[in-house]
């Protein structure tokens, strides 16, 4: 059964290379990043685990806890973390889960057997602190994920969540942000009253109102 946006993130308890935890416990308040890989020591995710590592300072910044996963063992991630340290110059500080009976992957939908069998594709979940999943994401064994579009889709699911705007494309945190569509006019007075521009009726913008 497919994980979709809305749905309360499937819980589940995980050896992992920090410890034995339970998802929603581990979360606690924050946000999360569950992420999969399909394969250890292989060259593609050796770059991402690197790349998460070292953006881990921004990650925390915005509160958000995150934690990978493939089905390989624990004993494997822990050599493996190793090479990840030398190769990419960030050592990995996060929890890696050991999937290897599977269980979060099926939990997760992150096997897609017509891709392949056995491996997990790249899943991204992103979940609030409400424990609902914000976010999904599915890339291919062959491409890495691009994780500061990661942290610009967080700013986003972060802004929107306190305020009654939606971001356009390519938004980065400081541009314009929308209005809501589903905001009349007259509520848009009381919430923003410092005034927007119309474009169209339908396409009112204003400055990002926590600059
Ligand atoms: C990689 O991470 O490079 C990779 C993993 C599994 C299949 C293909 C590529």
């Amino acid at each position: 059964m497919a994980v979709r946006l809305g749905d309360t993130a499937p819980d589940f308890e995980a050896d992992t290379t920090e410890g034995h935890l339970s998802f929603h416990d581990w979360l606690g308040d924050s946000w999360g990043v569950l992420f999969s890989h399909p394969k250890d020591f292989t060259p593609v995710c050796t770059t991402e685990l690197g790349t998460v590592a070292r953006l881990k300072p921004e990650f925390d910044k915005r509160n958000v806890k995150v934690i990978g996963l493939s089905v390989d063992p624990i004993d494997s991630h822990a050599g493996w973390a190793k090479d990840i340290e030398e190769t990419q110059g960030t050592a990995l500080n996060f929890p890696l889960i050991g999937d290897s009976d599977r269980k979060v992957a099926d939990l997760y939908d992150m096997i897609h057997p017509n891709a392949n069998d056995t491996l997990t594709v790249r899943s991204v979940f992103i979940v609030g602190p409400d424990k609902k999943v914000k976010l999904t994401l599915t890339y291919p064994a062959s491409t890495g994920r691009n994780f500061d579009e990661l942290l610009r889709v967080i700013d986003s699911l972060q802004l929107t969540a306190k305020y009654k705007v939606a971001t356009p494309a390519d938004w980065k945190d400081g541009q314009d942000v929308i209005i809501g569509s589903a905001v009349t006019d007259d509520e848009a007075k009381e919430l923003f009253p410092n005034g927007w521009t119309t474009i169209k009726p339908y396409l009112r913008v204003l400055p990002q109102p926590n600059k």
